[in-house]
């Protein structure tokens, strides 16, 4: 099944990419050892990782201090920051996307909606949602692994009026009113870490 399913997603690339962009043609990917691959793979997963970890924990430190609300009216920019620092550490790119998102900056490219599909596909198949590479040139690697629902991001990502309060989704609309990044359930695909190497 698992299987299956990746099958399904390369043969969904090749065909989109071969009809939207050259580079981005799985078909005519540069050779990488397998042994590389593991290792962008493992780099990946950890720069994902340290990310989140870094921005959960200033999410839980700024909660218990300023509450759900000052969480809000500063995610933003600690998103940023924490990200930005990250970057420059490994040298990398990072993004967090999603289909529906809250902040407009955080858009995906039609590259990573594509993928965003396929993911939220086989999570609703229940399938293993496994990080993935593409390399579109010789001198670029990316890593994709997917961003699950957890209790705590429930407050402001949830239903509003039974899994998240109505005051906070106010708030929330306030600061921004194109807000799609609602309705999520536990353990739920959200979104997906998007990072980019150059070799
Ligand atoms: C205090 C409220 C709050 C909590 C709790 C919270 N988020 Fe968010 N989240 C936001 C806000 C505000 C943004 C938009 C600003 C930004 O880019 O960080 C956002 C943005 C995001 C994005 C980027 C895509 C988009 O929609 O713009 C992802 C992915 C995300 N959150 C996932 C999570 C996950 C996973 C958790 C739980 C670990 C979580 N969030 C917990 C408020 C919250």
């Amino acid at each position: 099944m698992r299987n299956l399913f990746w099958l399904v997603a390369l043969s969904a690339l090749m065909y989109s990419c071969g009809s939207a962009g050259p580079k981005e043609n799985l078909a005519e990917e540069p050779a990488m050892s397998e042994m590389e691959r593991a290792e962008y793979l493992e780099m990946g997963s950890q720069i994902a990782q340290r990310s989140f970890k870094a921005l959960s924990g200033k999410l839980k430190a700024e909660i218990s201090e300023n509450g759900m609300e000052g969480a809000i009216a500063k995610c933003d920019l600690y998103a940023a920051s924490t990200i930005d620092s990250i970057q420059k550490a490994f040298g990398v790119s990072i993004k967090r996307t999603a289909l529906r998102t809250r902040n407009q900056e955080n858009k995906p490219t039609d590259e990573e909606k594509h993928l965003l599909k396929l993911y939220e596909r086989a999570d609703y198949a229940g399938e293993e949602l496994k990080p993935m590479l593409l390399i579109p040139d010789s001198s670029t690697v990316k890593f994709f692994s997917a961003i699950k629902m957890q209790a705590l991001c429930l407050n402001c990502h949830g239903e509003p009026g039974t899994t998240m309060s109505e005051e906070i989704y106010a708030k929330i609309i306030e600061k921004y009113p194109t807000d799609k990044a609602i309705g999520y359930k536990l353990g739920e695909f959200r979104g997906l870490w998007s990072i980019e190497f150059k070799r």
